[in-house]
C-alpha cells in the first residue's frame, strides 16, 4: 500500500482536556487475529486496531484459508483453520509498513508445509529479518532473502519442524513470538529463553486460547516452554487501548500548560508501561484510576495534568517496556529543565527508520539541543520555553509514524509549528490520530 506522501503542519494549541479514548493495543491487534485464525471455530474482537499494519495480518492470514470478518457494530469474527491448517497463499504476502506482520506470520508459516514470498514497503524492506530466519531455520524451514537478510524473501515451511530450545540474542518480543508461533505445529516442546524480559501478550494469549504453555523463572531468566499440535479453543475478546498511542498525548498534556487530560482504557501491562514510570521520575502528574483487567490484561484510565519536567537519567534496564515511545520522551526531553540522558537503545536503529538518527535530525531541525550517540541521545532541554518550530524546514520521517506522530506532539509545544515531510505512515497505527489531537487540543488562533 504505497502513499503519497502528505505534508502537515501541528501547530502551537491549547490546553488538552476531556477525556479520550485510544485506539486498540497494534500487538495484541495482531496477536488476536493470529491466534483466531489457529483456533477452530468462532473468535470474537472487539476494540481491534484497525490500521494498516494490524489490516496487513488479516489480509495474510485471509490468504491463507482463515475467514476474518469485521462486523458493521465494530466487533471483527475469525474462523480459524486449526493449528497445522494454513493453506497455502497463491500470491505474495504483503506485510505493508509492518515489521510484527513479517516476523510473526514467517514464524506461523515456518513449521506448515507451504511455501511463501514475504514483502513490505521500503522501510520493512530494510529490516533486519535474519534474528527471525536463524532461529526458524534451525526448526527446519528455509529461506531465501535478499541480500542483507531482508525482504522480500522467500520461505519454505518444515513440516514436520523440529522443537528447539533458543535463548534470544537481542530482546525482541518478535522473535520470541515467532518461535512461538512456529512452536505451536512442531510435534514436543520449543523452548524460548529470555535473559531480557520482553512485552508478554503472545504467553499472555496463548494461555487464553487454551495452548499448552509454562513459564518459569530460572537464574534471572525467563524460560518459556510450549507444547506443539495442542488444538487451540476460539475466543471472545477484549483489546484494550493501546499504551503505545496513548504516550503521544501522556506527554502532549503534560507539556501543554493547563492541560488537564484523561485517556480511558490504557493498557499498563508492565512489560510495557516503562514510559509512565519515567515521565513521573521527570516530574509529570500522572494518576491512575480504576486500575482493572481487560481480557488477561492490566488496564487503567490515566488522568494526565500539565507538569513541569526535569531532565534524568534513564536507566536502560527500562528500554524493553518503553522500546516503541522513546521517540516521544525524547521530545519530553527536549522540553525538560536540564539534560537527559538515554543508553542501551541500539535497537532503535531497525525500527521503522533509524529513530536515534531520525529523531536527533529531527529535534534539531525544531530548534532542540541533541547530541547523538551509537546507543543513545543526550537532550539539553529548554526548560519548558517552546521549542522554535520548523520555519521553513521540514521534518524527515523516513516513513515511520512514531516519528510523525512526536513531532506533532513537538509542534503543539513550539512558537512557530512544526512542519513534517508525511503524515500518512500515521495510518499503520493510529488512525484518527491527528482529529483527536484537534478535538482534545483546538488549535489557538494566531
Ligand atoms: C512488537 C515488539 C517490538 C515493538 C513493535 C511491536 C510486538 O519489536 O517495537 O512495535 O508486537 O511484538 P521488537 O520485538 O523488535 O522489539
Amino acid at each position: 500500500m504505497p502513499h503519497a506522501p502528505s505534508p502537515q503542519t501541528f501547530r502551537p494549541a491549547g490546553p488538552l482536556r476531556g477525556a479520550i479514548a485510544v485506539p486498540g493495543d497494534k500487538s495484541i491487534s495482531h496477536r488476536a487475529l493470529i491466534l483466531g485464525a489457529m483456533a477452530v471455530g468462532e473468535t470474537r474482537v472487539s476494540g481491534l486496531l484497525e490500521g494498516e499494519d494490524v489490516l496487513a495480518s488479516a489480509a495474510i492470514l485471509r490468504a491463507m484459508g482463515a475467514d476474518i470478518a469485521r462486523r458493521d457494530d465494530g466487533e471483527w469474527r475469525i474462523h480459524g483453520v486449526g493449528v497445522g491448517g494454513l493453506l497455502q497463499p497463491q500470491a505474495a504476502l504483503d506485510c505493508g509498513n509492518s515489521g510484527t506482520s513479517a516476523r510473526l506470520l514467517m514464524g506461523l508459516v515456518a513449521s506448515h508445509g507451504i511455501t511463501a514470498s514475504f514483502t513490505g514497503d521500503a522501510s520493512l524492506s530494510r529490516r533486519p529479518m535474519g534474528r527471525v530466519i536463524d532461529p526458524l531455520s534451525l526448526m527446519g524451514a528455509s529461506f531465501t532473502p535478499s541480500p542483507g537478510g531482508t525482504l522480500p524473501l522467500m520461505l519454505e515451511g518444515a513440516h514436520p519442524a523440529v522443537p528447539i530450545t533458543y535463548r534470544l540474542p537481542v530482546p525482541s518480543a518478535q522473535v520470541k513470538s515467532a518461535v512461538l508461533l512456529a512452536g505451536l505445529n512442531t510435534p514436543g516442546i520449543t523452548t524460548v529463553i529470555e535473559p531480557v524480559p520482553t512485552r508478554d501478550h503472545s504467553e499472555r494469549m496463548l494461555r487464553g486460547f487454551g495452548a499448552q504453555l509454562d513459564v518459569s523463572e530460572e537464574d534471572g531468566e525467563r524460560i518459556i516452554r510450549l507444547t506443539g499440535q495442542v488444538d487451540l479453543q476460539p475466543q471472545t475478546l477484549t483489546v484494550p487501548g493501546d499504551p503505545s498511542s496513548a504516550a503521544f498525548f501522556i506527554v502532549a498534556a503534560t507539556l501543554v500548560e493547563g492541560s488537564d487530560l484523561t485517556i480511558r482504557n490504557v493498557g499498563m501491562n508492565p512489560t510495557r508501561a516503562g514510559l509512565v514510570g519515567v515521565l513521573r521520575a521527570m516530574g509529570a502528574n500522572i494518576e491512575d484510576v480504576d486500575a482493572r483487567e481487560v481480557g488477561g490484561e492490566p488496564v487503567a484510565d490515566l488522568r494526565v495534568r500539565h507538569a513541569p519536567l526535569r531532565g534524568i537519567e534513564v536507566d536502560p534496564a527500562v528500554a524493553p517496556s518503553m522500546i516503541d515511545e522513546f521517540p516521544v520522551l525524547f521530545v519530553a526531553a527536549a522540553l525538560a529543565q536540564g539534560t537527559t540522558i538515554t543508553r542501551g537503545l541500539e535497537e532503535l536503529r531497525v525500527k521503522e527508520s533509524d529513530r536515534l538518527a531520525t529523531m536527533a535530525a529531527a529535534l534539531e531541525t525544531v530548534g532542540a539541543r541533541v547530541e547523538e550517540h551509537e546507543d543513545g541521545l543526550t537532550i539539553h532541554g529548554t526548560g519548558g520555553e517552546p521549542l522554535r518550530g520548523t520555519a521553513n524546514a521540514r521534518v524527515k520521517t523516513h516513513l515511520d509514524h512514531r516519528i510523525a506522530m512526536s513531532m506533532a506532539v513537538a509542534g503543539l509545544a513550539s512558537r512557530d509549528g512544526v512542519q513534517i515531510d508525511d503524515a500518512s505512515p500515521i495510518a499503520t497505527s493510529f488512525p484518527g490520530f491527528e482529529s483527536l489531537l484537534e478535538e482534545t487540543s483546538p488549535p489557538q488562533p494566531a
